[in-house]
């Protein structure tokens, strides 16, 4: 027995992208269990190491790791023909997926209509468009809400989900041709083609909350893994510029059925600067050459989608938000090495908004992108941190930058991250 946090949660605390991939994979060594708990495959988490290069969409990153379970939990929204597609790409790539990927029966499917009417109404909103990864998320939760949502559970009793698909298909067949003017799905065809990948996905069906909870009481160590990031809550989030699930902690509890008391300490990933994919506000957003400089050196194009990423300055307000709502133990702070090359860089410790000044994030100005930023600035250190394992090997100036974070946070940096392999990384603590 270690005297290491049993189970830990390791979540986005900006808008997405900043690394989780690359982190569980990092951490996951010492875990038994990897279990995501809330969305779909909008997600797209990098993990690298040697010259090895995987890209997970909705399967927990642990499965790279040989002898680790991953459960797909019931918070999410799956869409089975990827999923499957997701399973053939990694055997491919020699990962083995066996008995090892486990998915939650009360999880909730995606169907082909999801995605249109995601796609249609994307394009009907025009320039208010949420910028969505357009694989029928929103649309999904909402048939979860709504009650009339196709589970997992229902795959595998074929007169259910007949019923179901024919009942959901044509009403949303009638949203898809009456409001939005697109073609409609055969819920003939929708049924044969979810049988089909019901087989293939049967044998990995379970009670997912029971068997997370038998993982935890028989003293196996759980990693859970979020997906998005804190500022794309539904709850949380810059709402309406958000994805329909709760990326925050507490989306462990509600998405795997784990109580608060089994979740043992909270890491939350942020990048080094920030950027978001998609519209909404993003106050130290830089649309000039050093925003087009991040974006060049940090590689931000989208993983799921290619977009190229919004980038801009580290947010304080964003970091501090995440660690109250979340709890946060620990940072893990991503891709300093991106920072390398600057001779000024800048971290935003408050906003004006109307004259009056906010140091977390204020909800209530999300619409009016009214936000004046104030930033302290730093002294590049203009070497190179790539690769970098220590802390003490990094120049002075970017230890500063990583102590200011700790402080303004009050939240201990206990990993940095150097490059994106596995082994370019800083660990803190033993
Ligand atoms: P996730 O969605 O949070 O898992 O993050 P993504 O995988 O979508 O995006 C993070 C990107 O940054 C990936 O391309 C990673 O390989 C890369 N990356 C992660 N950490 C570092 C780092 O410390 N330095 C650099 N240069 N790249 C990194
Ligand atoms: P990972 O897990 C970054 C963004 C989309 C859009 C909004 C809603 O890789 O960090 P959705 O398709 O979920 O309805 O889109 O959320 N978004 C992400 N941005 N990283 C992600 O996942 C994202 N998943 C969704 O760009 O702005
Ligand atoms: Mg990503």
């Amino acid at each position: 027995m270690t005297d290491r946090p049993r189970n830990v949660a390791v979540i986005g605390a900006q808008w997405g992208d900043e690394g989780k991939g690359k982190i569980v994979d990092l951490l996951c060594e010492d875990f038994d269990v990897v279990a995501r708990y809330q969305g779909g495959h909008n997600a797209g988490h990098t993990v690298k190491f040697a010259d090895k290069h995987f890209a997970l969409r909705l399967i927990p990153s642990g499965i790279i790791h040989p002898q680790k379970l991953c459960l797909l939990g019931n918070g999410m929204v799956i869409d089975p023909e990827a999923l499957l597609e997701e399973i053939a790409n990694l055997r491919a790539a020699g990962v083995v997926i066996e008995e090892n990927l486990l998915i939650s029966d009360s999880a909730h499917c995606i169907l082909p209509y999801h995605k249109a009417l995601d796609l249609a109404r994307e394009e009907a909103a025009g320039t208010a468009k949420i910028g969505t990864t357009g694989r029928g998320i929103g649309p999904a939760y909402e048939s979860k809400a709504g009650r009339y949502g196709i589970r997992i559970a229902d795959l595998l009793d074929p007169d259910v989900l007949r019923q179901k698909i024919e009942f959901t298909c044509a009403e949303r067949n009638a949203v898809l041709r009456d409001v939005y003017k697109r073609d409609t799905f055969d819920p003939k065809k929708l049924y044969d083609d979810y049988l089909r990948f019901a087989e293939q996905l049967a044998p990995r069906i379970i009670n997912g909350t029971v068997w997370i909870n038998e993982q935890i009481r028989a003293g196996k160590r759980v990693m859970f893994e979020g997906a998005q990031g804190m500022m794309l809550d539904i709850d949380h989030g810059t709402y309406p510029f958000v994805t329909s699930s709760n990326t925050v902690v507490g989306g462990v509890c509600t998405g795997l059925g784990v109580a608060p008391k089994h979740i043992h300490e909270v890491i939350g990933v942020a990048k080094a600067y920030t950027t978001r994919v998609g519209g909404g506000a993003f106050p130290t957003e830089l649309n000039d050459a050093m925003g087009e400089h991040l974006r060049k050196r940090g590689n931000e194009f989208g993983t799921v989608t290619g977009r190229p990423r919004r980038t801009g300055w580290l947010d304080l307000a964003v970091l501090r938000t995440a660690s109250t709502i979340n709890g946060l133990d620990a940072i893990a702070l991503t891709k300093l090495d991106v920072l390398d090359e600057f001779e000024e860089i800048r971290i935003c410790t408050a906003y004006k908004v109307h004259g009056k000044t906010w140091n977390t994030f204020p909800a209530f100005a999300v619409a009016h992108h009214d936000y004046q930023p104030e930033y302290k600035t730093f002294k590049g250190w203009k070497s190179s941190t790539a690769g970098m394992t220590t802390f003490e090997e990094l120049p002075a100036e970017a230890k500063d930058y990583v102590r200011f974070i700790e402080d303004e946070t009050e939240t201990r940096v206990t990993i940095i991250s150097t490059g994106p392999r596995r082994e370019e990384t800083i660990l803190r603590r033993s």
